[in-house]
């Protein structure tokens, strides 16, 4: 949500902004914009749409300058027009700022600055902030020192409500860049002779591996050679330099055509690295160190709540069915959303998992301190490391599953649920799971990674049925037990890349409505492998059959009572109820994927959407 990217050394800055912009743009790419700093002049250049028109501009008229601050937007307050693009410049012209987050109290300050004399030429928040900054800059006196406008940043700051990862520069403090957080990600990246500011490492990894990850109320002041990091409230703040592990050649798409394929593809290996190392042969369990929690404690669990928001929030429901399946556990799925205001008797052995991607979302970290408030323990299931949900929770589980660029999310659904698995294991094997079935399930675990590489061997097989009913108006997905959050997460795929309207439902619930829409141009998935219920769905296909909707199914190879009855058949292989989640999911990424290529719509950028929602 809005990308920032700033540059102090010797090299002309403009180019590693760019760079940085490009790798940051799946965040937001509304509009985009750079400030430098050359010679005693700021240079701004801002265009609304994708990097490459702000590229496009500054070809026109490069602005020179080894210092830099960027960014590329993901508009929230104010349309997307060039006035309201980043960087903001405050009364005096001298300031400019980028900023990700919302100033909740904006308009008052605006107000207020206004009767001041402020004349403001945007819509935003952010050029409010601008403005507070500088006022409080000028109003400082003195020499213009670093000292001076960390000062400025902090007295102002300390003025607003919200959220905010902010990257100041002042044209008369030349040998510095100020960045500030709250909510909002910041990384300081530590170069030789330079050094880097960025909303996300990917942005940076291509110059340093070296990174420390801001904490809330962090100022950091950043010159070629040194920082410095002191608190919001004064005062020096601790800090850690983190190696990346990652390398650019990860952030990178490869052969792909698409972050989005290249993540569906990854599966196999991204399914394996969930597991790896966390699978007991000899207590036939699994080991899950990052929870630190002792067998007594992990028994004395007698609810457990899991929470997230969109395609983790599906991955969460996933892991209710899987979990109570295995290991007996009452399991309550809530929307982040919806949890941080809930009032929810919180019984004291409740535990709390916390599932998110970027481990940024702001829903989801508000939901892990509003369960840690209460006095829960609360555990975060997150891929991105060093993220906030990642530090501030009290423990947990990370997915490892690699950067995820493509803006719909894929592999780290997978990983979700793989893990979700792992967790319903551990906790059954403490209360009633046999040995013999502890090892079978490790058995199908350790399976899931071949099952996968034979589902991405149809991939032709599925964009031939995406192009067939890529032009559909609507589509239905239906799924049932495991695999009813399948089909909710069918859906949202379609929509967000293909913007073809999509609903998901439990099979058996067509009956209770939605089958008033129902027709022959209305074709409905229904995601039905070989368990328990596949009769039932066998049911309801067959009375979408009788009102003439086509059927793409999804289910278990050699199923022919089901490919008879269904327009188009995409086969699994055959494995176990609680795990079919991991496969079915699959499918319906790359039917969401080749519908959306068919329509040619931009499928790692889909409309209004962006990756990591650091907003509310
Ligand atoms: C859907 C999608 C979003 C995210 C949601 C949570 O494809 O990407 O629904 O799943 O915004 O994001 P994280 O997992 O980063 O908290």
């Amino acid at each position: 949500m809005c990308g920032i990217i700033g540059y102090i050394g010797n090299r002309t800055a403009v180019p590693i902004l760019l760079d940085g912009l490009r790798r940051l743009e799946y965040r937001g790419y509304d509009s985009a914009g750079v400030a430098t700093l050359a010679d005693g002049k700021l240079e701004v250049r801002k265009r609304t749409g994708r990097i490459a028109n702000l590229a496009e501009l500054i070809q026109q008229s490069p602005p020179a300058g080894t210092v830099g601050i960027s960014h590329t937007r993901w508009a929230t307050h104010g349309g997307v027009t060039d006035a309201n693009a980043h960087p903001h410049t405050d009364q005096s012209g001298k300031l400019v700022l980028c900023h990700n987050g919302v100033i909740e109290n904006y308009a008052t300050l605006r107000d207020q600055l206004t009767r001041e004399g402020h004349t403001f030429h945007s819509q935003t928040d952010t050029e409010v902030l601008a403005h507070l900054i500088g006022k409080h800059f000028d109003t400082a006196g003195g020499e213009p020192t670093r000292a001076r406008l960390v000062e400025a940043v902090r007295n102002a700051l300390k003025q607003c409500v919200g959220t905010y990862g902010i990257l100041v520069l002042h044209r008369d403090v030349p040998d510095a860049i100020v960045g500030a957080r709250r909510g909002s990600p910041l990384v300081l990246g530590l170069g030789k002779g330079e050094n880097f500011f960025a909303s996300d490492v990917s942005a940076i990894v291509a110059h340093t591996r070296e990174a420390i990850y801001l904490k809330d109320y962090d100022i950091a002041a950043l010159g070629r050679d040194e920082f410095e990091i002191t608190s919001l409230l004064g005062g020096a703040s601790g800090f850690e330099v983190s190696k990346v592990e990652f390398t650019e050649e990860d952030v990178s798409k490869g052969d792909f055509a698409h972050y989005m394929l290249k993540e569906i593809y990854e599966q196999p290996h991204t399914i394996q690295d969930a597991l790896r190392g966390r699978l007991s042969r000899e207590e036939a369990t699994a080991k899950l160190g990052g929870l630190d929690m002792t067998p007594n404690e992990l028994r004395a669990i007698d609810r457990i709540i899991l929470t997230g928001c969109g395609t983790a929030c599906h991955a969460a429901l996933c892991g209710e069915y899987i979990i109570e399946a295995l290991a007996h556990v009452p399991v309550e799925v809530e929307y982040a959303s919806e949890f941080r205001y809930r009032n929810l008797p919180l019984p004291k052995d409740t535990l709390v998992f916390v599932i998110s991607q970027s481990g940024e979302t702001a829903d989801t970290l508000a939901a892990l301190r509003e369960s840690q408030r209460k006095g829960l323990r609360t555990l975060g299931i997150c891929n991105n490391v060093g993220s906030t949900i990642a530090r501030e929770s009290d423990g947990g589980v990370y997915m490892h599953a690699g950067v995820e660029i493509g803006v719909a999310a894929t592999k780290s659904f997978t990983s979700q649920v793989t893990i979700l698995a792992l967790i319903g294991l551990l906790l059954g094997r403490i209360r009633h799971l046999s040995t013999s079935e502890g090892l079978r399930i490790i058995d199908e675990l350790e399976a899931l990674p071949g099952k996968v590489e034979r589902i991405l061997a149809l991939d032709s097989h599925i964009a031939a049925i995406a192009k067939k009913y890529a032009h559909s108006q609507a589509m239905m997905f239906l799924g049932r037990q495991f695999n009813y959050p399948v089909a909710l997460e069918g859906a949202l795929k379609m929509k967000e890349i293909s913007y073809i309207h999509a609903s998901g439902h439990p099979s058996a619930e067509l009956k209770h409505g939605v089958i008033a829409l129902i027709t022959a141009d209305l074709p409905t998935v229904v995601v039905a492998p070989e368990d328990s219920v596949l009769e039932k769905n066998i049911s309801n296909i067959e009375e979408v059959k009788a009102r003439k909707g086509p059927i793409i199914a999804i289910g278990t190879e050699g199923c022919t009572k089901l490919e008879k009855i269904s327009d188009a058949f995409i086969p699994i292989p055959a494995c176990s109820d609680y795990l079919a989640p991991v496969l079915t999911a699959i499918p319906l990424q790359l039917l969401a994927y080749h519908t959306a290529l068919h329509l040619g719509c931009d499928v790692d950028k889909p409309r209004n959407l962006a990756k990591s929602v650091t907003v509310e």
